[in-house]
């Protein structure tokens, strides 16, 4: 049943809170689908459960402190950070979640987590009232943002204090389905994708042409993180070049007229569509011969094309995710917003284009991600890191919108 954990090395970071002793547990029962675990605690997860335990759950020694050398060749918090699959802070208490947000490193735990570049998924444990405090909130809204960051969200029910509300750590098996999660291929084994990127070019002349200098790589970003994620995806390369084998189909295409009538076939059985290719909005009628310098100016007629992105919702299957993009030079949440209501869409990946900064053919971006109910905005991050978030999210609606068929184990 567990085979995204098998053979997985993990680090399990344990902050001080009662929950501790479901650890223990989950410890046990990771060790069981083949994992190894490296413990980390905190000073505090000392008060409830002691070393020994944790030493014999995973076979090796558990680590507390930031100067105890488990190697001396390598340095500890790089080397636990470093070399695993993924991180699990559980019980993860409103403490170490505050530190990891603001990026504190004050000891052993901490100090890993401001080094994690793998996936972390955190089970928050603690009372109702600590766990709805604005700050814990928006601590937890803000490393949600991050693309490696996942959350095992606390339950409902009796609570150690007494009291009865939010705020009790997940069961294990939740925690381990999550973890499952993480290690998609499995879960998303099926998910039809289709994802276009590049720029089109309307000819003028069989030699001259309009475009633009959109560059596809997120689109190709985008493609790669979505193969990762176990996905069956189709790529419609807009005038890019995709690398050699690279292990999702290529569609090639030129113009927008071509692409329309690409996507149209090809968008039918796609549970998700993500429409990140430049598509000329006008387009001049060719002319079949070289046009020949003569006059001082010439003129040509521009005709308005298919928007793409806006028909589809006539050509997907219900319940079908669709992303759209946003360039915009001035207000772009607000257009951004407006191009998310009038094309129908989940969501909108935004670009701010102006004279300092122009996205096309970087390999970084700042972007705003406009959803029907919220906005989260990222600054200066790789393609690679903002494919992620949108593979992520376009998931996450997918599994909604397909009440949970493509999320079935
Ligand atoms: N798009 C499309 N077909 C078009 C034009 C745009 O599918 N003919 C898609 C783009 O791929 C993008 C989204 O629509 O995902 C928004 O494109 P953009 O050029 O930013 O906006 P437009 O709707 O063309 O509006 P404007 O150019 O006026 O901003």
């Amino acid at each position: 049943m567990a085979s995204g954990i098998f053979n997985k090395n993990l680090l399990l970071i344990v902050s001080g809170g009662i929950a501790a002793y479901k650890s223990v547990y989950l410890l046990r029962e990771l060790t069981k689908l083949g994992a190894s675990i490296q413990v980390v605690g905190t000073a505090n997860s000392l008060n409830f459960i002691g070393k020994s335990t944790w030493e014999a759950l995973s076979g090796k020694t558990p680590l507390f402190d930031s100067f105890e050398t488990f190697d001396s060749s390598k340095i500890t918090h790089i080397t636990l950070a470093q070399d695993v699959d993924a991180v699990i802070v559980a019980p993860a208490t409103a403490n170490i979640i505050a530190k990891a947000a603001c990026g504190i490193a004050d000891d052993l735990a901490s100090t890993i987590l401001s080094a994690a570049t793998a996936p972390v998924l955190f089970a928050p444990a603690m009372n109702t009232a600590m766990f709805e405090n604005p700050a814990n909130l928006e601590n937890i809204e803000r490393l949600k943002k991050r693309a490696n960051v996942y959350f095992a969200d606390p339950e409902s029910g009796c609570l150690a204090c007494g009291t009865s509300g939010k705020g009790r750590m997940a069961e294990p098996e939740e925690i381990i389905f999550k973890l499952e999660e993480i290690f998609y291929p499995v879960k998303h084994s099926g998910v039809k994708w289709l994802v276009t990127g590049g720029a089109t070019r309307e000819y003028l002349d069989p030699v001259r042409f309009v475009t633009n200098g959109s560059s596809g790589k997120t689109g190709f970003a985008v493609s790669e993180a979505a193969l990762k994620s176990g996905g069956d995806v189709t790529f419609v390369a807009v005038n890019a070049e995709p690398k050699f084998n690279p292990g999702y189909s290529v569609i090639k295409t030129v113009t927008a007229a071509e692409t329309a009538e690409v996507v149209e076939k090809n968008v039918k059985d796609a549970d998700i569509f993500v429409m990140s290719a430049a598509i000329a909005d006008y387009s001049p009628e060719k002319s079949a011969q070289k046009i020949k310098k003569g006059e001082n100016f010439v003129t040509a007629e521009f005709f308005m094309t298919k928007d793409i992105l806006a028909e589809s919702v006539n050509w997907t299957k219900p319940g079908a995710v669709r992303i759209g993009f946003a360039a915009e030079t001035e207000n772009l949440e607000e257009n951004a917003r407006k191009k998310l209501v009038k094309k129908n869409l989940d969501f909108v990946v935004a670009n701010q284009v102006s004279s300092e900064f122009n996205p096309f053919g970087a390999d970084t971006n700042t972007v705003k991600i406009v959803f029907a109910d919220r906005v989260e905005e990222f600054k200066n991050i790789e393609k690679s890191q903002l494919a992620d978030i949108i593979v992520k999210n376009a998931l996450n609606l997918c599994g909604v919108k397909c009440n949970g068929r493509k999320n079935e184990r």
